[in-house]
């Protein structure tokens, strides 16, 4: 079983929560910058919306990922959205990658709004989440 672990971050809330999923299953965790060493079957998308969108940084890791993805697993926070999983889904079809429908979102920090997100409690959560998909692989 192969997996990898990508992120887009600004501000840090979101590479958290990829640190964590990382600490969890033992796999580094890389900005999308990094194009995929191998395929995977796998792959942990960690990422974030800035006034309603992901950033192109994201899409272009979807459009050209290097290797070929069995499916993603969303990871996302935002401060208002629910989650990125919308906007990945519709990023993944264009791509021809599946998308599992079981996701991680909480809230992560944006001026004075949710303070200390993600927290510990949710790294634990996300923690146990990667688990979860990686057991039930
Ligand atoms: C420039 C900017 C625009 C944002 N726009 C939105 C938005 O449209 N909707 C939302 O829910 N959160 C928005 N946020 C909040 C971020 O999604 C939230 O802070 C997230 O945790 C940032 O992740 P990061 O620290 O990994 O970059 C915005 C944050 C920034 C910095």
């Amino acid at each position: 079983m192969k997996i990898a672990i990508r992120y887009y971050t600004k501000g840090g809330n979101t590479k958290k929560l990829a640190d964590a999923i990382s600490q969890a299953t033992g796999i580094a965790a890389e900005s999308v910058e990094q194009p995929l060493a191998e395929d995977v079957d796998i792959l942990f998308l960690c990422s974030s919306v800035y006034w309603a969108g992901v950033d192109e940084k994201v899409k272009a890791f979807l459009k050209a990922p290097g290797h070929k993805i069995g499916k993603i697993v969303n990871v996302s926070t935002a401060a208002l959205i629910e989650s990125t999983y919308k906007q990945i889904k519709s990023l993944a079809a264009e791509a021809g990658i599946a998308l599992d429908k079981r996701e991680f979102h909480c809230r992560g920090s944006f001026a004075a709004l949710h303070r200390g997100k993600p927290d510990q409690n949710d790294l634990e959560n996300v923690k146990k989440f990667a688990k979860m998909i990686v057991e039930e692989a």
